[in-house]
């Protein structure tokens, strides 16, 4: 028996998480046996901690979108038994059972070997919000962005996809301006390397201008709503935003002006499904532009037990950086 953290649903449709112990003969089908060492909390964790928002299709569930770990046992060619490996995305977490457990089965085709100079706690501090930020800046690396040509925007810029965009683009040079609406969070972003902080308030509503000053050479967006269609807006002649995340709404009040008449580009970025060679590239990418010291930096460090609580921190945007869980024993 090991420990998981398993959320139920009572026949009201209230869910509650809690520890308990379970069994492997309890984990989903897969060819692959991972002893977990440690986890994360992404905004997904949130919903599928709570509510399930949708996710969530059988209970009882483990959630955990995450995980890094130990190979225990492998009916794989590709792992056999002390490789470490990393897991993101794949909807582990959400449609099965994943990493808030001591163990977790999955199949093969799921993991990547953990990125060389990456240990399992500082993948897990990447993550998922780590991996769709590095897809974010190489997709606006794909699409031309230089770094002479002016500042680029992180929006929602102290939580996890936004920390490690300005960890990254600061680190390749880029002249960063993080949007924040938590202005306490102004030194750990300079920390970070950003050169300017945005308020929240200055950015966050549409105006009945579709054009706005060409300010941002580049964008990576995790808010997504009526910050996003501003941005679009504000963005320089020829230039793109990354469509990273959605925290402050799904909706797009925006027109098309910015893209017919300065040729912005919005870029859609999924972490989820995307296949094993770009998850390696990524992988890759992040182990060499994001230095340790800044991960370091936006590590807070929790254990099993209080990931309900965390759930619903994230969900209210209050969680700074990123949340590294340890699971092992
Ligand atoms: N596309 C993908 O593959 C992918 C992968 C990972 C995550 N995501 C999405 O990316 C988003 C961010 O994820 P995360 O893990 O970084 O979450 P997070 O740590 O909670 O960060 C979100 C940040 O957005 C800002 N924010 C929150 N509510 C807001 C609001 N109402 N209006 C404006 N800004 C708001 C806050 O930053 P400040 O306090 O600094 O303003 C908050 O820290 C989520 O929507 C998530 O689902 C997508």
């Amino acid at each position: 028996m090991f420990t998981a953290m398993v959320v139920e649903k009572d026949e009201e449709g209230k869910t509650s998480a809690a520890l308990q112990q379970i069994s492997e003969d309890q984990l989903p089908e897969g060819e692959v046996l991972v002893a977990v060492e440690y986890s994360t909390v992404n905004y997904k964790d949130g919903l599928c901690l709570g509510s399930g928002g949708g996710l969530v299709r059988t209970y009882p569930h483990v959630p955990g979108i995450d995980f890094a770990g130990t190979v225990e046992t492998s009916d794989d060619a590709r792992y056999k038994a002390g490789d470490k490996v990393v897991l993101t995305g794949w909807r582990v977490g959400e449609t099965c059972w994943g990493g808030f457990s001591q163990k977790a089965r999955v199949k093969a085709d799921y993991l990547v070997p953990l990125p060389s100079g990456l240990t399992s706690r500082q993948a897990m501090a990447v993550g998922t919000a780590g991996v769709a930020a590095m897809l974010g800046i190489m997709a606006l690396e794909d699409h031309g962005m230089l770094k002479d040509n002016g500042p680029v925007l992180v929006t929602g810029a102290s939580g996890g996809v936004g920390s490690i965009a300005v960890g990254i683009l600061a680190n390749l040079g880029y002249e960063v301006a993080a949007v924040t609406g938590r202005p306490e969070t102004a030194d750990y972003l300079k920390r970070l390397g950003a050169s300017e902080i945005v308020a929240r308030e200055e950015i966050n509503e549409t105006t009945k201008r579709p054009l706005e000053k060409e300010t941002w050479a580049g964008c990576v967006d995790a808010v997504g709503g009526e910050m996003l269609a501003r941005v679009l807006g504000q963005m320089k002649y020829g230039a793109s935003v990354a469509a990273v995340g959605l925290a402050g709404g799904a909706a797009l009040p925006a027109t098309v002006v910015p893209f017919l008449l300065r040729g912005v580009n919005l870029l859609g970025i999924d972490s989820v499904m995307q296949p094993y060679e770009n998850r390696v590239r990524a992988w890759d990418r992040i182990a060499r532009d994001l230095p340790l010291d800044t991960l370091e930096n936006m590590i807070q460090s929790t254990k099993l037990e209080d990931l309900p609580q965390l759930g619903k921190d994230i969900l209210k945007g209050q969680v700074q950086g990123r949340v590294v869980v340890e699971i092992a024993p």
